[in-house]
């Protein structure tokens, strides 16, 4: 567990935005809300649908799809589900504060054993869990497993592996070991065993029809933000963890190289990139699947 985030809910209310101006803090929060928006609407939810969301953290996509049920009197039920307890506290205390005619309940389980009878789920959606998991095929099983025959199983997953790596935004001339440190992450990058980089749009691909489903799309979208650093704003991005039990940046290149070294690279890309405008790309896959 790392030292600077005790569990999901302090990770996404808190660490993942340590790095982030006011500013770009918003434009991240209107950015997740258009994804949740998409997610959601791609599952076209009907009246009468159980909608299960898998891994929902603060409810991204589990409060959308009530608001889309709450618009049709049906008797459709929202399920609220993730691995860790503190996440599902999280969303019953606000539900606890606000008025609602929609059904909703809590399930406390991880996305490869969802505790769940088979074909009982309409709508099984999911945003950023994948990327949690080393091993996909079984999670993905699942799902399809859960899905009533014709259900949809859609989903947002960050495709990591192919995004801007730091050495990209670095100039060799001013970086001491520059070659070493791009050796290191691309070699961070392309670990099989790291959930975070071990997929891509072709693998989930194979993954949800080796699982059965059919008529599946993995739409790979790529966005490029550009921005200006300030000095704050980089020892975030090496020391803040991907998740709370995952190791940061920093402590990965440890892996290659002592701490004075790796301090010492920070410390160079600080100095470098410091009042410079930067593009970076981050890739994503928009996932549609019926079983
Ligand atoms: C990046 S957060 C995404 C939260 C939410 N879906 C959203 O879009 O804001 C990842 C979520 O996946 C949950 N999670 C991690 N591993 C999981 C697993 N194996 N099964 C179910 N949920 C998991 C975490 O507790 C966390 O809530």
């Amino acid at each position: 567990m790392s030292t600077l985030c005790k569990n999901w809910t302090q990770w996404l209310m808190e660490t993942r935005f340590a790095s982030l101006t006011d500013e770009m803090r918003s434009q991240t929060m209107a950015w997740l809300d258009s994804v949740g928006t998409a997610v959601v609407n791609m599952a076209q939810i009907k009246p009468d649908d159980v909608v299960l969301d898998i891994g929902t953290g603060t409810g991204l996509l589990a409060f959308k799809a009530m608001e889309v049920l709450e618009k049709t009197n049906g008797n459709g039920r929202v399920i609220f589900s993730d691995k860790f307890s503190d996440c599902l506290d999280s969303c019953r205390n606000f539900l606890s504060t606000v008025a609602t005619n929609v059904n909703y309940e809590f399930l406390n389980a991880a996305c490869e054993d969802l505790k769940l009878p088979d074909n009982t789920v309409d709508k099984a959606l999911m945003r950023s869990v994948l990327v949690h998991i080393v091993d996909k095929q079984p999670a993905i099983n699942e799902i399809y497993r859960i899905l009533k025959p014709g259900g949809y199983f859609c989903a947002f997953e960050p495709i990591i592996r192919s995004n801007t790596r730091y050495w990209e935004l670095l100039d060799p001339k001013f970086i001491t070991s520059y070659y070493e440190f791009k050796d290191a992450e691309n070699k961070i990058m392309s670990d099989s065993n790291d959930s975070l980089c071990n997929f891509d749009d072709l693998t989930i691909k194979k993954n949800l029809s080796e699982a059965g489903f059919t008529d599946t799309s993995t739409l790979l979208h790529g966005i490029e933000s550009k921005y200006t650093v300030t000095k704050d704003m980089v020892i975030p991005w090496f020391i803040s963890p991907p998740s709370p039990d995952r190791p940061s940046m920093k402590e990965r290149f440890l892996q290659y190289f002592d701490e004075a070294k790796v301090d010492n690279y920070i410390a160079e890309i600080q100095n470098y990139l410091e009042g410079k405008e930067i593009t970076l790309k981050t890739n994503s896959v928009l996932i549609h699947a019926t079983k």
